[in-house]
């Protein structure tokens, strides 16, 4: 990644930063989106479920996810043209749960870095697209960040994002501010911070350490606005106005009402939270079974 403006980036959210989230950020002023993690494995039974997953319509700087271990598996998906949409090929090395790390993927990628650099080393390799990687501090009692970051940068790759909490932590407890600037201080290629981003003292705390950019996970949850008032610019349209588009375009990407109603209510629970009478809304969202009843809430926003 070339040297530039510092980026205000979505974090990958699997389950929740879907295309029309994550174009509504960008037109927010999200620099840079980035998909949920996609199963590598999925991807090659064509699945039609995981390929969806890849439409990507922002005008921000595309990145998309994929996680996995299988060499093979990674080489023969990368030669898919789906790629060409995007910017960058993040490989996820941080995800804590436990069916992903069963299997030796997300945060199970840090147990053995040997293991990770063949993986890793291929993956940049086999790559269309430069690659990126989100990691923790570590997983198992073994804070090995540093020597992660220093190999990847080996292999080849543009940009690191640390999340640093151990696997363990999940997403509880403090970050560890000093393992940014620990990481800094070890590679030459950009380092993203990932954690609890929410104020602009947050954003100045990661500029003035030299991160490259911050990505934003929870607070943007039914909170586009956070990248235009971080960045101190107006808002392009109005919460309820995002609200409407991000449910219009998501009426293209489900097959059935009932498959939207019941995705949607969660970001909509999000979008109410700090309105008036919430937690009465919220009982009541939870209750929604139709697109009618949804739409009959938005328009008494
Ligand atoms: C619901 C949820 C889903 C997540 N899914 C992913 C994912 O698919 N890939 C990934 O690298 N991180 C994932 N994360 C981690 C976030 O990208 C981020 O690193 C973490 O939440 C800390 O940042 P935050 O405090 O800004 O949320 C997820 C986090 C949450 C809360």
């Amino acid at each position: 990644m070339k040297k530039q403006k510092f980026i205000y980036a979505l974090a990958p959210m699997a389950g929740v930063t879907d295309f029309a989230f994550r174009k509504i950020c960008a037109d927010f002023g999200a620099d840079m989106v980035v998909t949920e993690m996609i199963s590598a494995k999925a991807m090659e039974n064509n699945s039609e479920r995981t390929l969806k997953l890849f439409r990507e319509e922002s005008n921000a700087i595309r990145v998309c996810q994929l996680f996995g271990h299988e060499i093979s598996s990674l080489e023969k998906v990368l030669k898919n043209k789906i790629f060409n949409n995007f910017d960058y090929i993040d490989f996820n090395c941080g995800c804590p749960a436990p069916k992903i790390v069963k299997n030796g993927d997300g945060s199970a990628m840090m147990r053995d870095i040997e293991k990770a650099r063949e993986v890793i080393s291929a993956l940049v390799k086999a790559s269309p697209k430069p690659v990126s990687v989100k990691f923790r501090l570590g997983i198992g009692g073994n804070e090995n960040y540093v020597e992660f970051g220093k190999m990847c940068e080996e292999c080849g790759v543009s940009f690191l994002t640390l999340h640093a909490r151990t696997r363990e932590q999940g997403y509880s407890g403090e970050v560890d501010k000093t393992a940014y600037k620990n990481l800094i201080n070890a590679v030459k290629i950009p380092v993203f911070w990932s954690g609890d981003i929410k104020t602009k003292e947050d954003v100045d705390y990661a500029k003035s350490i030299g991160c490259a950019g911050v990505m934003i996970g929870r607070n943007a949850l039914g909170n586009p606005e956070i990248f235009s008032t971080l960045k101190g610019k107006p808002a392009p349209y109005s919460k309820k106005q995002a609200i409407i588009n991000h449910l219009n375009m998501l009426k293209t990407y489900f097959k059935t009402e009932r498959t939207l109603v019941a995705y949607f209510k969660k970001h909509l629970m999000w979008y109410v939270r700090s309105s008036k009478n919430a937690t009465l809304t919220k009982l009541k969202i939870l209750e929604f079974t139709t697109l009618k009843q949804i739409e009959n809430l938005i328009d008494n926003l």
